[in-house]
């Protein structure tokens, strides 16, 4: 796997740069945001572009959070946040909306490998715009079971009537918002099932304009204050930091028996510890789903997205449970120690000691005799069964022999990747 893995990291590389051209967001080193990422910031904090008002992007993915769910009692427990509408819950827990750009748009290596897309499944395919964040940054506003706004062209009218700092029409141009709207706008707007009534030239218009808020929303995620690379990790490159011990021991077993850098890749400056390829770890269900949330539901991930794009069979069956190799980055970054964060796409671990203890002993302890939370699993010294038994990746991860000591060294390195250290 190791070659291919390289490749893919090439190949990863050049597409991510590629992107960044694209969306026209090589900003200068520095806190200054260009104009159309201080528009998608603008955007991105906004929660009047919900159907009642009261929900963001950040509502899900803040930054202090390391841009993920900002919840300690949702993520102690079923880990899925709910949407607007109150009693409406999503499926998995919200990854991280930083270091997402960089995926690059979803295909299938020459030896049958899918990579990059956004989302854990990685549908958000970025066919669509030219880039996976902007596909991706479409999709919450319409889910019901998010911001749940009726029709697109809500979201285009309240981003042209809202009072933002940089207006839309300062970075799309005078009359991108030239739109001839109906009187009763904002009323269809509160609605669910409506539709805003719209002559044919200006529901093109307004579709153009939806996808310009898609592409302000991926500028933004591609900042430098999003992405932004001042982890303590960061910083011994430039020499104003230094790892202690442990730490460095930690990132040598990362890079060796814990086998880790295969798929979240860590060599050179600025690596993203992902390389957006996707992985069964054979994780248990998470018992705690919320009602709303089938207890028994089961997440298909890549080889259910693949199966409704229309792959044949053995394609999708052969990737059924796999998930997207997330970014380290800001792993555990939370306002305070008391904040619980949650790991894995259904939130099934609540600390960093869990993930890695799972790693090194999936298949080493007993079976559980049932559907175990984290908590009674390190009790009962089991692991429930994996969520998905077919596809789990037995070959890089389940029995890695380190003792004790190296996995608190592990996390004791993952804790270095929190961005805002202050060297
Ligand atoms: C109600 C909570 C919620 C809201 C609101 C929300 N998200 Fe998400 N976000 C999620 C969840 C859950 C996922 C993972 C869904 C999946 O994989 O199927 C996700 C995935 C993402 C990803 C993919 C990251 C990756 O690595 O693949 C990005 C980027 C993102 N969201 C950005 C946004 C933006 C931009 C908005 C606002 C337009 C937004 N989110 C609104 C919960 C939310
Ligand atoms: C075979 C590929 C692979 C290897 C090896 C691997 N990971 Fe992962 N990692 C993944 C995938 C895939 C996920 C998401 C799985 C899921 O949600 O079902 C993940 C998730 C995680 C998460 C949760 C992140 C989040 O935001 O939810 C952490 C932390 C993590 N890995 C750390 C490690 C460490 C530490 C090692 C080495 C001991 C390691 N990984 C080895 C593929 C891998």
């Amino acid at each position: 796997m190791i070659n291919k893995r390289v490749l893919t990291c090439v190949l990863v590389g050049a597409a991510a740069l590629l992107l960044v051209a694209s969306v026209g967001t090589v900003a200068a080193k520095g806190p200054e945001l260009t104009a159309i990422e201080k528009l998608g910031k603008s955007i991105f904090f906004d929660g009047n572009l919900s159907i009642n008002r009261n929900q963001s992007c950040a509502s899900c993915h803040a930054p202090e959070w390391g841009w993920t769910g900002p919840d300690s009692d949702i993520n102690a427990h079923g880990a899925v946040y709910e949407g607007s509408i109150p009693g409406r819950f999503g499926d998995r827990k919200p990854p991280s909306a930083a270091y997402a750009t960089q995926s690059p748009i979803f295909y299938m290596d020459k030896k049958g490998l899918f990579v990059g897309g956004n989302f854990w499944d990685g549908r958000a395919t970025g066919e669509v715009l030219g880039n996976p964040a902007a596909d991706q940054a479409l999709g919450p506003f319409r889910n019901p079971a998010e911001q749940a706004l009726p029709d697109s062209a809500c979201v285009v009218y309240r981003v042209c009537t809202a009072s933002y700092p940089v207006s839309f029409e300062a970075v799309w141009g005078a009359g991108a918002c030239r739109i001839a709207w109906p009187a009763n706008v904002d009323s269809v707007c509160r609605k669910e099932g409506k539709t805003v009534r719209l002559s044919d030239a200006d529901r093109a218009k307004s579709d153009m304009a939806y996808g310009n808020i898609g592409l302000s929303i991926a500028a933004y995620e591609a900042s430098p204050e999003v992405n932004a690379f001042t982890s303590e990790y960061d910083y011994t490159f430039t020499g104003a930091a230094n790892l202690n011990q442990e730490e460095q021991q930690g990132f040598a077993l990362f890079q060796g028996t814990g086998k880790c850098k295969l798929c979240h890749i860590s060599s050179g400056k600025q690596t993203l510890f992902t390389d957006f390829t996707f992985d069964n770890l054979g994780l248990p269900q998470n018992p705690e789903n919320p009602a709303g949330v089938a207890p028994d539901f089961v997440d298909p991930g890549l080889g259910g997205f693949l199966m409704t794009a229309g792959y044949p069979e053995d394609v999708y069956l052969a990737e059924w449970g796999k998930h997207k190799v997330p970014t380290l980055r800001n792993v555990d970054l939370r306002p305070d120690k008391e904040s619980v964060k949650d790991y894995g796409h259904n939130g099934y671990f609540k600390s960093l000691e869990g993930i890695v203890h799972f790693y090194n002993t999936r298949d080493v302890k007993p079976t559980c005799p049932g559907l175990y939370t984290e908590a009674e699993a390190l009790t009962a010294n089991c692991w429930p069964a994996p969520e998905v038994p077919g596809t789990v990746n037995t070959a890089e991860l389940g029995n890695l022999g380190l003792s004790e000591a190296e996995e608190a060294a592990i996390v004791a390195f993952l804790k270095t990747l929190s961005d805002g250290y202050v060297p």
